[in-house]
């Protein structure tokens, strides 16, 4: 399976599950774009710059994982080798938590394609702790990735976007919707929600839109857990009105959406991306 052909995968056999390949939707004015993409090594933000560079956009992938991340830039890069003008994966490091990291990562990507047009703040955590037990340095940890690293990424990329430029912050339907055990990440991702509409009122200002897509529950390496432990997988499932879990894949569409033109009069919104979880 590559990162390009990676089918859909539902975790159920219920009628709503989905065939075909979602990644036909095209977005032509997004070509000759140049994106950051942070949390790129794996999961939907290596799923978000194989989409992107298929369709002739330059790409700056930034992970913790420095190794990771240049495995999946070299692995997209192969993919798209007989692909026409498809577009650069360039991997690098980043620490999201670090301002200054972030602000490297964008003048590299401007350095390196001559601009920036897209960012993603994709790199997220997902701890799991009683509230009544959350260690200091786990709300710590995880406000300052899942929070100030949107923060610094939205503030890294207005350094350096020109007016009709776009940002798209990973949220959750968490932001919404209490899961036990993970206090410490449902308020994160409320934040993040709500930075998403307080930074699309004031970057209004300076021409760039900035929204959110608020996935459900998405199979990969962050949730896999899910899938050794059948009584949580039953409730997962129950607690999904489409009665599947969603594919990376799913997601491609709506953030490309965002990204594009197709998008341009669509500021400050959170996108629910769930299968209509949020309502249940
Ligand atoms: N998978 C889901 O069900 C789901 C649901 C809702 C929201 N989300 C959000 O979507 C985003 C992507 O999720 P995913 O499932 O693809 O996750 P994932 O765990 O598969 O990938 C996350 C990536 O972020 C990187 N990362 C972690 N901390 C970092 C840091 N400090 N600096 C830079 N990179 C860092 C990791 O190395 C990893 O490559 C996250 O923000 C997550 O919270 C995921």
């Amino acid at each position: 399976m590559t990162l390009l052909d990676a089918p859909d995968t539902p975790a159920s056999d219920h009628p709503g599950r989905v065939q075909g390949d979602l990644m036909q939707v095209d977005h032509p004015d997004l070509r000759g774009k140049v994106a950051v993409i942070t949390g790129a090594g794996r999961g939907m933000g290596a799923r978000f710059a194989a989409a992107l560079a298929r369709r002739g956009v330059q790409v700056v992938g930034a992970d913790l994982d420095e190794q990771l991340m240049a495995g999946t830039a070299a692995a997209i890069d192969l993919e798209h080798a007989d692909v026409a003008d498809a577009g650069e994966v360039l991997a690098t490091g980043v620490d999201v938590r670090d301002r200054d990291a972030q602000q490297c990562i964008a003048e590299l990507a401007r350095e390196r394609f001559g601009k920036v047009d897209l960012w993603i703040n994709n790199a997220g955590v997902f701890p799991e702790t009683p509230a009544l037990d959350i260690p200091v340095s786990q709300i710590q940890s995880t406000l300052a990735i899942n929070v100030e690293g949107v923060l610094y990424g939205a503030q890294a990329a207005a350094s350096v976007m020109e007016p009709g430029g776009s940002i798209v912050n990973m949220a959750s339907v968490a932001a919404a919707r209490v899961r036990r055990g993970r206090a410490a990440y449902c308020s994160s991702k409320a934040a993040v929600a709500h930075l998403t509409e307080c930074l699309a009122v004031e970057y209004g200002d300076i021409g760039l839109r900035v929204n959110a897509i608020a996935p459900g529950f998405v199979d990969t390496e962050m949730t896999r857990w899910v899938h050794d432990d059948p009584p949580a997988l039953a409730k997962a499932l129950d607690s999904i009105p489409l009665h599947r879990l969603g594919s990376p894949e799913e997601i491609v569409g709506p953030m490309l959406f965002l990204l594009s033109d197709s998008a341009r009069y669509v500021t400050g919104h959170v996108l629910a991306v769930d299968g209509g979880s949020r309502h249940v």
